[in-house]
């Protein structure tokens, strides 16, 4: 059955009915479809374009339809050309005539927007709770590893010393603005389309008001063809996902260095790490591999709508269609690596005492040895100099910069003495970067506190 065989005097090829068919995708939005419909109908009863009583057999024949999906009772026929029609045929299977009253006033196009409407505002907010849960985890781990001594890279080589809290609480302050992000895209997907009827409009008096209320919007479409071509709030919620996707895949990338043995600064638990089927010895992060290399189909779940948008005529166009799968991939994506990373890193072991090792050397603290001659009135330019002939020489030696001998150091620059290496430590190259936004210990614990903070006061 079709919705529009009417014109037809011959019925379409099964190889156009293969090509043209949504429904083994778009059956996902069955219950946004249903709820939409239920809304539609009680609006349409209660303005008098139906009666009471058939706006009530409607609205309970929809009841019993989601009712019977959800306990596995109705299969859909995936002959059928999408979600909208097969809903329909139900109804009718149901209701007889009166089915086929409720898409009065209303049009598949605006229809789709709406239940493509509803469906966002679920996986924004469904993204939004596993995305919360990760950044509670962030805090915490930041918070109890704020006195946590590692090194801080910079192009991955060796910076200067740092608070591991800190590098943990960077990745926080990704994904709250990543929580950020999918707020904002829920006040634009928050509108109502229906109403907007094929691109124009419909020419009954329906109380568009009166559905937005049943439905829960927080406003509703003021230019009907607008409504039905609009789909930039599938493309917020996949830049949102992208953005996540690529936040999560530097984090990812971190834990496969860290967790490597050259490394050695952490250990993934052995619950959320594969093994090689030869390689005994393997102990593999594949979770944050796979996490990377999903990053890369989520950004090109986003490409690709835009590129299918890009051009398109006013209103409603069949490439639309094709917006589904994208963004069924993106949400489905990024809610699963948001749901694992959580749990890999509460599970996994931190290798503290390595990574305060690892701070010690590698001449982390040549900045701070610069600005100790700085105190003593050496333009910084000239300390770096001195400093790097400093670096230098450890480097032949294969010294340390606090082990090279005193005289030698003072050879370079008879500024230095002993007082000044004394300070040198990574725990005190840490605990001077004592300012707002540093990585000293105190701040790192006082900013773990205000994330969990901005956590609490967050929307969804
Ligand atoms: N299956 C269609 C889609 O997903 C529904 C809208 C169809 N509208 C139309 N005029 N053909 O976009």
């Amino acid at each position: 059955m079709k919705l529009w065989g009417g014109r037809f005097a011959e019925g379409a090829s099964e190889l156009l009915e293969r090509f043209n068919n949504s429904l083994p995708f778009d059956w996902r939005l069955w219950e946004e479809d249903i709820e939409g419909s239920i809304a539609h109908g009680t609006m349409l009863a209660e303005v008098g374009i139906l009666t009471a009583d058939e706006g009530e057999r409607l609205v309970e024949a929809l009841q019993e339809i989601r009712e019977e999906i959800h306990k596995g009772e109705r299969k859909f026929d995936f002959s059928v050309e999408d979600i909208h029609t097969q809903i329909e045929i139900w109804l009718v299977e149901k209701c007889g005539d009166l089915g086929k009253k409720l898409h009065t006033a209303r049009s598949r196009n605006d229809q789709v927007a709406l239940d493509l409407r509803l469906y966002t505002k679920k996986s924004l907010k469904k993204i939004g709770e596993l995305l919360k849960e990760l950044v509670k985890t962030l805090a915490e781990l930041g918070r109890d590893n704020a006195g946590t001594i590692a090194p801080g890279y910079t192009h991955l080589q060796k910076a200067q010393p740092i608070s591991y809290g800190h590098q943990l609480l960077a990745y926080a302050e990704m994904f709250l603005r990543d929580l950020d992000r999918l707020q904002d895209a829920y006040k634009r997907c928050d509108v109502l389309p229906l109403g907007s009827g094929a691109l124009a409009g419909v020419p009954y008096k329906i109380d568009r008001e009166r559905t937005k209320e049943l439905l829960g919007f927080g406003s509703v479409s003021r230019n009907s063809i607008d409504a039905v071509s609009d789909r930039d709030f599938v493309c917020d919620c996949l830049y949102a996902c992208s953005m996540i996707m690529v936040h999560l895949s530097r984090l990812a990338e971190e834990l496969v260095i860290y967790s490597s043995f050259e490394f050695g600064f952490i250990e993934l638990s052995d619950r959320y790490s594969t093994g090689s089927s030869i390689m005994p010895q393997k102990k593999n992060p594949d979770v944050p591999e796979l996490i990377r290399g999903k990053t890369g189909r989520v950004c090109g779940d986003l490409l690709g709508l835009l590129v299918t948008l890009k051009g398109l005529p006013l209103a409603y166009n069949k490439d639309m269609q094709e917006d589904k799968e994208a963004f069924f991939d993106a949400v489905d994506t990024t809610q699963i690596c948001l749901e694992i990373i959580t749990p890999v890193l509460q599970t996994m072991k931190i290798k503290g005492d390595k990574m305060a090792e690892a701070a010690e050397t590698g001449y982390l603290n040549a900045t701070d040895l610069a600005d100790f001659l700085v105190q003593k009135g050496v333009p910084f330019r000239s300390a770096h100099e001195i400093v790097g002939k400093v670096v230098q020489l450890g480097i032949e030696q294969g010294l340390e910069i606090t082990e090279i001998p005193l005289e030698k150091l003072q050879a370079i620059s008879p500024l230095i003495d002993r007082e000044v290496l004394e300070k040198l430590g990574a725990k005190e190259c840490v605990a001077r970067r004592d300012v707002y936004g540093g990585t000293a210990e105190i701040q790192v614990a006082s900013a773990a506190e205000a994330v969990l903070e901005a956590l609490a006061e967050a929307e969804f």
